[in-house]
This record gives structure tokens, sequence and C-alpha cells, in this order.
């Protein structure tokens, strides 16, 4: 191998190392192994050689290419391949982002708030109550002395002899009317306890909305007015109501309120036991000592109350036979709604 061409091959390793893109390498692939390059040349010096000397020029000459090109060849691979790792390191702009998980509202906090709008609607303010309750107003305010039978009906978790997981939300009428004098129309919604054993339709913990309406001559036809009403919009259905007569101390006369099953529709099916008819809640007007016990004036006042369970109907208006799965923090199942 002669100088010049040590000199040719030191060149284009020089001109290959700092070779940053394909285009790079293609200039010197053009500049030595192109047709006009250096060994084109080489090759044009050979038939001026005297003729002993050809043979050996042309093998050199060869040879020279063979190495040139190799080095080339290898190059345009290296390039390729830091070009493939880049654009793998680089961010790509036109890819689809990484969309954050995204909660939802509660099915029974969306019920919840349904019936809040809906009651709001017909003048109604929503208030909320303490869900740890004083003895007075879980009971004796509405009309329970200690010791009454009736007291078993809310059997709760106690904290101290006077206070408690509240069982209803009916104290918060009594935390009203002793704030606030008639006209009233309020409901309160919210978390309550009873000292039940689980099962599909019965939790520890659940939820209920109050209602209480006082004025001047409030009777027991404001009462179906009011709840017919917006269990139509709960329901989206035109439903059918009727009341059968019930005890609470703190409401007299007491019913329980039926509607025609959202499900069949009166038919009879299995959410009704066959009956056509399902219990929502139990209401009533507001009886006397209620109203002696905040101080209202039982002669100028009257009123009326109803109590209903909020995953009871979100179990009847979403079709769940298992009230449980709303409170064992599932998202498959939270998820859907
Ligand atoms: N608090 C009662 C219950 O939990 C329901 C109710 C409320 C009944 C208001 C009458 C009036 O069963």
């Amino acid at each position: 191998m002669t100088e010049k061409h040590q000199e040719l091959l030191e060149e284009a390793r020089r001109l290959l190392t700092d070779a940053d893109t394909e285009r790079d390498v293609e200039e010197v692939r053009v500049r030595f192994l192109g047709r006009k390059g250096e060994v084109a040349a080489l090759f044009k010096q050979v038939p001026q050689l005297p003729p002993e000397k050809r043979p050996e020029a042309g093998r050199a000459a060869n040879e020279l290419k063979q190495q040139l090109t190799t080095m080339v060849e290898q190059a345009a691979e290296e390039v390729a391949a830091s070009r493939k790792q880049e654009s793998a390191r680089r961010p790509d702009p036109t890819l689809p982002g990484i969309r954050p998980p995204r909660g939802s509202i509660h099915p029974i906090v969306q019920v919840m708030d349904e019936l809040v709008d809906i009651f709001r609607e017909l003048g109604f303010e929503a208030v909320s109550g303490p869900e740890v309750e004083t003895d007075w107003h879980n009971f004796e305010a509405l009309n329970i002395p200690p010791d009454h039978p009736a007291r078993d009906e809310w059997d709760t978790f106690y904290v101290t002899d006077r206070l408690l997981l509240r069982p209803q939300t009916s104290p918060c009428q009594v935390r009203v009317m002793e704030k606030r004098k008639p006209p009233l129309r309020i409901v309160a919604p919210g978390r309550c306890f009873r000292r039940d054993t689980e099962d599909p339709t019965h939790f520890s913990m659940f939820h209920q909305i109050e209602g209480l309406m006082v004025d001047e001559e409030v009777n027991f036809g404001d009462l179906k007015a009011v709840l017919h009403m917006s269990l139509r919009r709960l329901f989206h259905q035109d439903l059918e109501v009727r009341f059968e007569p019930d005890y609470f101390p703190f409401t007299e006369p007491s019913a329980q309120l039926h509607c025609t099953c959202v499900n069949c529709g009166g038919e009879g099916c299995r959410t009704c036991s066959y009956s056509g008819w399902i219990e929502l809640l139990g209401c009533g007007m507001v009886d006397p000592n209620v109203f002696k016990a905040v101080g209202y004036d039982t002669e100028r006042w009257t009123g009326f109350a109803f109590g209903m369970g909020i995953d009871r109907i979100a179990m009847l208006k979403y079709g769940i036979p298992d009230g449980r799965l709303f409170f064992q923090g599932d998202v498959r199942f939270l998820r859907q709604f």
C-alpha cells in the first residue's frame, strides 16, 4: 500500500468519524468512491504506468476500494442506528396524552343531590345536622321519653349515655325548629347508623333524607301532594301513592307511604314481592308534643314531616339487588354510575 493510499484511508476515517448524518456519510462516499472520486482517479492512472507496474497498482487500488467501501457502509449503519435511538428518546408530540384517572360522584350522593334539587324547586331548603347526636335531639324532643319502648326501633351506637350516632335524620327537624320560627320548609339529607345486622337491604351505615314543612294550615293533603310530585319526578314515572296507617312517636297521624312498583308498574314482580306496591317512606303530621319541645305555638302552627331511605331508593332506581355493593368501594361497580 502506497503512502498516497494511506493518506486517503486516514482522511476517509477522519471524515467518517465526524459524520453525524446519512448525508455526511454520502458526501464521503461520493468523494472517495464516486465516479469522479479519489479511487476512480487511481484506476484512471493505471494504464499510464509502465506495463510491469500495472497489475500491482490495479490490485492495490482494488484493495483500497474494498476497505473504503466497508468503512462507508459501517459508518452509514452507525449513523442510522444512532438516529433511531435519538428519535426513541425524543418525545413524540403527536402521541395521545396520558389521561389521568377521574373519579365520579357516588350513586348514593347522586340520588341525594337529585332529591335535594327536586325539593328545592318546591321551596325546601337543604340543611344538615351532626352525625353524632344528643339524646335530646334524637329522642326526647321527638316525643320519645327515656325508657319508652319506641326507643328500641332506633337502637344505635352510643358514644356516651347522652351522645349517640344518629339512627335517623329526624333530629335535624328539632335543630332547625330550635333556631328558626315558622314558616319553614327544609330537607336534611345525611348519613345514619343503626345496630342492624348487614344483609342485602340493611346496613349499619345508611342514608336518609328528612323533610319538614311548618306553616299555618298545613294539612295531610299538602304532604300527599309534595311526596307524590317529588316521587314522580325522581323515578320519571306516573306512579301512584297510597298511605297505610303507621306509628311514629313524633307524628300524629303517622303513615307509611307506598308507591306503585317502579319495576313493574303495579303488575307484580320480584321487586315488590308480587304485591304491586313498594313501601318507600315514613311520614305524618308533626305531633304537637314536638312543637311544644321547641317552643312553637301548637294552636297556630301545623306541619308535616317525612323521612326516606336514600339507599333503598338508589337500589330501586338503578335495579341493584344488594345494597351492600354501594359501600364496598369496588370501583368496577361504582364506575358504572
Ligand atoms: N325517622 C323515621 C325513621 O327513621 C321516618 C320518619 C321521619 C317518620 C319523619 C315520620 C316523620 O323511620
